[in-house]
């Protein structure tokens, strides 16, 4: 299917969305940004009520103009789950106003770097990824004709009262048509930090170009810091920001880089593929970056590390020796990310299986009544990815002692019955 408008979306007359705002009342202000200033709002139609954004363009904004056709067009051919819905428009007068969907938690920039600690836990940060890349893969592929959005950056990604997220503002986006397969050439455009060096230097912009803006975002998620504050991700106009996270990797220190208030909480291999797709994704050659469908897969995977529910993070497979140094804080061997680390294969030739669980329960309970309750939770949730071969090994002892039991219940038998009948 090409682009075509399929639903275009509705036309607001201004003193309807002035109703909406107070006339624009400053108590109302939830926003700010290059296009205007951005209003919370009731809208009334009838009995119903609906609470919507309104982006307001400042007066004097010629590229904003541009943005204004751009959102219109796009958001009216573009519907996914976790792209921001367009509800309509309003052009009267001189006011060029677009009515949003409203996202009550705002953008994902103020819950990361204004309020640090805000307790944007991994597992959210995790899933919020996820859905935005999914978005972002829809933007690519979901039409004959592909979509790249340009703006890819943590401000742009929305966030509703239950932490799913959205992208937003595709007022600098452009159309590859169906039988452009090529890059195309525009004028670079975007927002400092998350330019794909290629696109600047070439102004050839391809899907790529968002797979390295979204791979800044990760990397933000993963740090817990601005790509432009400086203070963990160094400057990516003079740093070759694949190989510096290459780096960290090879020398072990990806922990040091982590934010430090969900460091204790990410399980070492999805840690560790989150890294990888990360400095894959970075790379100056756009040609060598994943796809967005790869990128959205191999953090589906990251995600089922996390949780335990990917069989290649089980015991067996899985890096134990990184779940000892979760809590160590020194960690210095899990970092080599394709190392599978197989307790089994360095353990067996001390301890037998059952005997690692009780490694384990030592250090998980020496450190238990040092720490605070991340290292509580992933204690438990080691434990319970322990369950299954720990449950099979007990069971397997208890089974093999019960037959002990009974053998020697029968010798005696044999023994005593012999002896009474002497
Ligand atoms: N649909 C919405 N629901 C809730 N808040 C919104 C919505 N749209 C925008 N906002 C808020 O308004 C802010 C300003 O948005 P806007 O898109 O104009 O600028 P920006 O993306 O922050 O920056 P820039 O202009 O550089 O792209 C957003 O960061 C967000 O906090
Ligand atoms: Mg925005």
């Amino acid at each position: 299917m090409s682009l075509v408008s399929e639903r275009p979306c509705q036309e607001y007359p201004l003193d309807m969305i002035q109703r909406a705002t107070d006339n624009f009342d400053e108590s109302n202000l939830i926003g700010k940004g290059g296009f205007g200033k951005v209003y919370k709002g009731m809208l009334y139609s009838g009995w119903n009520m609906t609470v919507v954004a309104v982006k307001r363009l400042k007066p004097g904004s010629k590229q904003g103009v541009q943005q204004f056709h751009t959102e219109i067009k796009m958001l009216s051919m573009c519907r996914h789950s976790h792209l921001v819905t367009l509800m309509g428009y309003c052009k009267e007068n001189e006011e060029m106003i677009l009515v949003y969907e409203y996202m009550s938690r705002g953008n994902l920039a103020a819950q990361l770097f204004k309020f640090p600690n805000s307790g944007l836990r991994w597992e959210q940060r995790l899933n919020i990824c996820i859905q935005a890349a999914r978005a972002l893969q829809y933007l690519h592929t979901g039409h004959s004709d592909m979509v790249i959005h340009l703006d890819v950056k943590c401000s742009n990604i929305l966030l509703d009262e239950n932490m799913n997220a959205k992208i937003s503002d595709l007022g600098l986006s452009t159309i590859i048509p169906a039988n452009q397969r090529e890059a195309l050439t525009t004028f670079v455009q975007g927002t400092r930090g998350y330019i794909d060096p290629h696109y600047r230097k070439s102004n050839k912009c391809s899907t790529q170009t968002d797979v390295y803006a979204f791979v800044v975002v990760l990397l933000e998620l993963l740090t817990g810091t601005h790509v432009t504050s400086g203070r963990v991700i160094p400057d990516p106009d003079v740093t070759h920001l694949a190989k510096w996270i290459q780096q960290q990797i090879s020398n072990g220190s990806l922990n040091q880089i982590i934010d430090q208030s969900i460091v204790h909480e990410i399980a070492p291999n999805c840690r560790n593929s989150f890294a990888k797709i990360i400095s894959k994704s970075l790379q100056i050659d756009p040609s060598k970056r994943p796809l967005m469908s790869t990128v959205v897969a191999q953090l589906e995977d990251a995600l089922a590390m996390q949780t335990g529910t990917n069989p290649s993070s089980s015991l067996v497979d899985g890096d134990l020796h990184g779940y000892f140094n979760r809590f160590d804080t020194t960690d210095t061997n899990s970092d080599d990310l394709d190392d599978h680390f197989n307790p089994f294969s360095t353990h067996t030739a001390s301890h037998d299986p059952g005997e690692d669980f009780n490694i384990f329960s030592m250090h998980a309970n020496a450190n238990a009544e040092t720490s605070d309750n991340h290292d509580s939770f992933n204690i438990f949730r080691l434990t319970s990815r322990l369950r299954t071969p720990v449950t099979d090994n007990w069971k397997s002892k208890c089974e093999f002692m019960l037959h002990q039991i009974t053998f020697h219940t029968l010798v005696l038998y044999f023994l005593c019955t012999r002896h009474f009948h002497k």
